[in-house]
């Protein structure tokens, strides 16, 4: 069972949170994180942004998630890479373009409320709080939960309550950053004949095109596209690590897929020189036109589970 409760400092965290040898509390990338091991796995968890940072399995050395080289938590930014949480809007707020990007929680500091541990799975649950949100950013009551497992597969759940007396409209994205050998080399596959917004056509989001996706994904270009209605498996074919990572959502009906290729990389400036090569974004979203609206007192859940296997295994 997980259980629940609410301290902050990382001794206090340990104390409470701490579930040796599944579960333990450390400061890396200049911040606190949770430490996941389960299943031959490792997971690191910033508190800030609730965020993935980092999944790596024994047997088959090497990172699932793209993190940036200059990774840092504390800096008032949102760090770039493993699964960043993109609540309660997704992309640029809807009327106001003064707001941050991707909503407000990337860059904050969560609540840890529970941990559970076993040989087979590690659990960690973050709460962000929203009523105490200044109602002129966002005038709705509302809490946020992440609820992460490790496990042979790692699943990220996000729940919106809304605590409100008026519909909550929401969009959001768990924004994963899949780490790839060589993006020329990859091939995304599991959203042949959707339809999709392409987020380049133009930069007034009312005039944006609809395409309808040809065969599998090959990235040679800047991808920035909102696909709609819900896929099944996604499957992230990476023939230069010899591994397929499949991906799998619930609770969404649009999945955004981006890479920002060499210069957006060089104008967002935190990839590296070739990280637009080893990383792909593959996001379980509710993005564009797909707005969950959540009665008052009701709640959304947003799952995405990513697993992995060599090339040919089923
Ligand atoms: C993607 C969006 O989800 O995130 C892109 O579709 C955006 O338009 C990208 O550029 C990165 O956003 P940010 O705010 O992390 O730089």
């Amino acid at each position: 069972m997980v259980e629940r409760s609410g301290l902050t400092d990382l001794s206090g965290l340990e104390a409470r949170f701490g579930r040796a040898p599944g579960v333990r509390f450390e400061n890396r990338f200049g911040g606190p994180v949770a430490v996941l091991d389960a299943a031959g796995s490792t997971a690191v968890v910033a508190i800030q942004g609730a965020q993935v940072l980092s999944w790596q399995r024994l047997r088959a050395p090497g990172e699932i998630l793209w993190l940036s080289p200059v990774a840092k938590l504390g800096a008032g930014k949102a760090v770039r890479g493993g699964v960043p949480v993109c609540w309660p809007w997704f992309g640029p707020h809807p009327e106001d373009a003064k707001m941050p990007a991707h909503g407000f929680v990337r860059a904050a500091p969560w609540r840890v409320a529970g941990s559970a541990a076993s040989a087979r799975r590690a659990t960690l649950v973050l709460i962000f709080d929203a009523t105490a949100i200044d109602p002129a950013l966002w005038p709705f009551r509302a809490a946020a939960e992440i609820e992460i497992t490790l496990a042979e597969t790692l699943t990220i759940s996000l729940s919106t309550s809304n605590l409100g007396d008026e519909t909550l409209p929401l969009t959001q994205a768990l924004h994963t950053y899949l780490a790839v050998g060589d993006i020329a080399d990859v091939s995304l596959s599991g959203l042949e004949d959707h339809t999709y917004v392409d987020q380049l056509d133009s930069g007034t989001r009312h005039v944006l095109g609809r395409h309808v996706q040809a065969g599998e994904i090959v990235v040679t270009s800047e991808v920035d596209r909102i696909y709609q209605g819900a896929p099944g498996t996604i499957t992230v074919l990476d023939r230069s690590l010899g591994r397929e990572i499949r991906v799998s959502n619930t609770g969404s009906r649009s999945t955004v897929i981006w890479n920002p290729w060499i210069e957006k990389a060089e104008r967002l400036g935190d990839l590296g020189h070739d990280g637009y090569r080893r990383m792909l974004c593959v996001e379980a979203a509710n993005a564009g036109d797909d707005v969950v609206r959540i009665a008052p007192r009701a709640r959304h859940r947003l799952v995405t589970e990513i697993s992995v296997r060599p090339i040919g295994s089923s």
